[in-house]
């Protein structure tokens, strides 16, 4: 770990030029990423974190915390106009995650100006930018921080992780004394867990049923936690009765996932029972929701996210 971290923080000290911006989802491997760009270069490192207006409820308080707890200089930014304006009206996800991608790189641009700063650090891993089309496979999905960047970028990109596995990363974050989230999150958000159109009110059914999923997961199933455990609101409007009315109502899916490295893996089996209380909650608190399916594919030939 030592010997990664030292040579990690001379890659940055001689990757980068001036001031640096972290492009900080929230994520764990931004995180990381901006926690040893502190370590190399201190105050030249400022980590970015976007409020897409597509992140989870308590997600921009939590993250800051973190900033201060590590002693980072910041900047937390509210762009959640332009990511919803920007996506209205997309359903196909490969032009999603490029759309994503570019407004991403319009914000630190604009950012960079201001500060001013040169160099743009990611947090990429080595899953994101095989599945985006690096190696020799085909393109899975653009995940946003590599196929989703365009090609005529102002600021000098630095991926200190490349090379690495959630696994090892989640090593590191222990290694630093980084308490990290119980599970990962893709950085374009909750963005590519909406199938169909995005709209104000179905931002706000995900948004719900995500903290109903993981306070649900987190409380019920401690100890026993899958690898990742997310509610996907599907395009798929379904009959239902609410009351002694007819209902046409939202489909919401669950996928719980079980891996150790995000290329491959398993859905996870939870008890029916538990299954059971999840559906009544989300259907008694989120009335726009009618139907919930679980997911029971596993990776290949599905991915973990639905897009
Ligand atoms: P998939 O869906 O490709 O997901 O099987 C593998 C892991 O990566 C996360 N994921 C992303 N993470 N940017 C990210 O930072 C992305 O664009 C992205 N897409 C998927 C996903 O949640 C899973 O943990």
């Amino acid at each position: 770990m030592e010997k990664f971290l030292e040579e990690a923080e001379a890659a940055i000290r001689t990757g980068v030029v001036g001031n640096v911006i972290v492009a900080c989802s929230g994520g764990l491997d931004s995180t990381i990423v901006a926690i040893i760009a502190n370590r190399a270069i201190g105050n030249h490192s400022i980590a970015v974190f976007i409020d897409t207006g597509f992140i989870r409820a308590g997600e921009k308080e939590k993250t800051e915390s973190i900033f201060k707890k590590f002693g980072l200089r910041y900047r937390i930014i509210d762009a959640s106009s332009s990511f919803i304006n920007g996506l209205k009206g997309v359903t196909d996800p490969e032009r999603k995650r490029k759309i994503i991608g570019k407004l991403f790189i319009d914000e630190f641009d604009r950012i960079a100006k201001e500060i001013p700063a040169e160099s743009l650090l990611q947090g990429t891993i080595a899953p994101d930018w095989i599945e985006s089309g690096g190696g020799v496979r085909d393109v899975i999905k653009s995940h946003h921080n590599v196929g989703g960047l365009p090609d005529n970028m102002k600021l000098k990109l630095v991926e200190p992780l490349r090379d690495l596995y959630k696994d090892e990363v989640r090593e590191i974050a222990r290694f630093l004394g980084l308490e990290f989230s119980k599970q990962p999150f893709p950085g374009p958000g909750l963005a590519v867990r909406i199938l169909g159109e995005i709209t104000p009110e179905r931002i706000a059914i995900i948004k719900r049923v995500t903290e109903i999923v993981e306070n649900e997961v987190e409380s019920k199933l401690k100890g026993n936690l899958p690898w990742q455990y997310f509610a996907v609101l599907t395009p798929v409007r379904t009959t239902g009765v609410h009351g002694d009315k007819r209902s046409f109502g939202e489909t919401i899916a669950i996928r719980m996932f079980e891996t150790s490295d995000a290329m491959s893996g398993t859905f996870s089996k939870p008890p029916w029972d538990f299954l059971d209380e999840l559906s009544t909650r989300i259907t008694n608190s989120v009335t726009q929701v009618n139907r919930v399916v679980y997911d029971i594919t596993n990776k290949p030939p599905a991915t973990i996210e639905w897009e």
